[in-house]
């Protein structure tokens, strides 16, 4: 099976990570420091960030690295690249509240091949192979065959940086509070879209999100049989900051509410914003 060297060169790089992780988290203080407007980076961060890297870049010493703390990009080189978030949910992990994952995937040729999550506290795996299918640890998974929206449960990210869209955003968060079972914000968007895939959540949409957070767990629910798009439908979404996921009807169903609620121009995301 192709890239089946490289997914298991990413469990062990996910696995060290998650033990640096774990060792912060069980000490009584660590340096927390903020990069931006709430936007925090921990020791814990850069440490399991050095780790991943330096286990990925001996195995395949050729490859690019996007990484949230050293090496940010904002396109993709033509050939493959490892794109990593080495804590998703910095803010959960800061504050003790156990919901914060690794998460790396393999790009090659612009076009996900390896995704992997380890949601940390709760030790849930999850990895796709593309054409291979998506797994939690180790089982096989599928997005919800719930398909009314009326009995759905979304999980959705409430911006933090640039707020100029809040308005409308609530305007949705309102509309989908009386149209479906609830909205859930858990606080780490890469767990947050295994969660559609493997059928706790029907759907997810977030705006502001970055590559790092979004390019594992989208391979991941289309191997598990769910559609992810950008807010106009298209595939804008790795850098586009505005993201939609789901099974395929809370997915449409998603899709018609925000382009309800927000300007055209609002649906795309323009460089300098979020
Ligand atoms: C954050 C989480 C959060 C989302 C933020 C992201 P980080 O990632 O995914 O759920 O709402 O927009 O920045 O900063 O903890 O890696």
């Amino acid at each position: 099976m192709k890239y089946t060297k490289e997914l298991e060169i990413t469990k062990k790089a996910a696995i060290e990570a998650s033990k640096i992780i774990t060792e912060y988290a069980e000490r009584t203080s660590f340096s927390i420091e903020l990069k931006g407007k709430n936007d925090l980076i921990t020791d814990a961060d850069v440490a399991s960030e050095n780790k991943i890297i330096e286990i990925l870049t001996e195995a395949f010493p050729e490859d690019a690295i996007l990484a949230e703390e050293s090496s940010q990009r904002t396109e993709l080189p033509s050939g493959r690249v490892w794109i990593i978030d080495p804590i998703d949910g910095t803010t959960n992990f800061a504050h003790g509240f156990p919901a914060y994952c690794v998460s790396i995937a393999l790009w090659d040729n612009k076009s996900p091949k390896v995704a992997l999550v380890l949601e940390v506290a709760k030790q849930e795996l999850f990895t796709a192979l593309e054409g291979e299918g998506a797994y939690l640890n180790g089982k096989s998974i599928h997005v919800s065959g719930n398909n009314d929206p009326s009995a759905s449960l979304i999980g959705t990210g409430f911006p933090y940086r640039d707020l100029h869209l809040v308005d409308d955003y609530l305007k949705l968060f309102k509309r989908l509070m009386e149209k479906t079972h609830g909205v859930r914000r858990p606080g780490t968007a890469a767990w947050d879209l295994c969660n559609v895939a493997c059928g706790r959540f029907e759907g997810f949409y977030e705006y502001g999100l970055s590559a790092w957070d979004v390019a594992a767990g989208s391979l991941i629910i289309k191997e598990a049989g769910g559609v992810v798009t950008d807010w106009r439908g298209e595939s804008d979404w790795l850098f586009g900051k505005r993201i939609i996921a789901g099974n395929e009807a809370v997915h449409a169903f998603l899709g018609k509410e925000i382009r309800q609620c927000f300007s055209q121009q609002d649906l795309t995301h323009k460089k300098n914003s979020n």
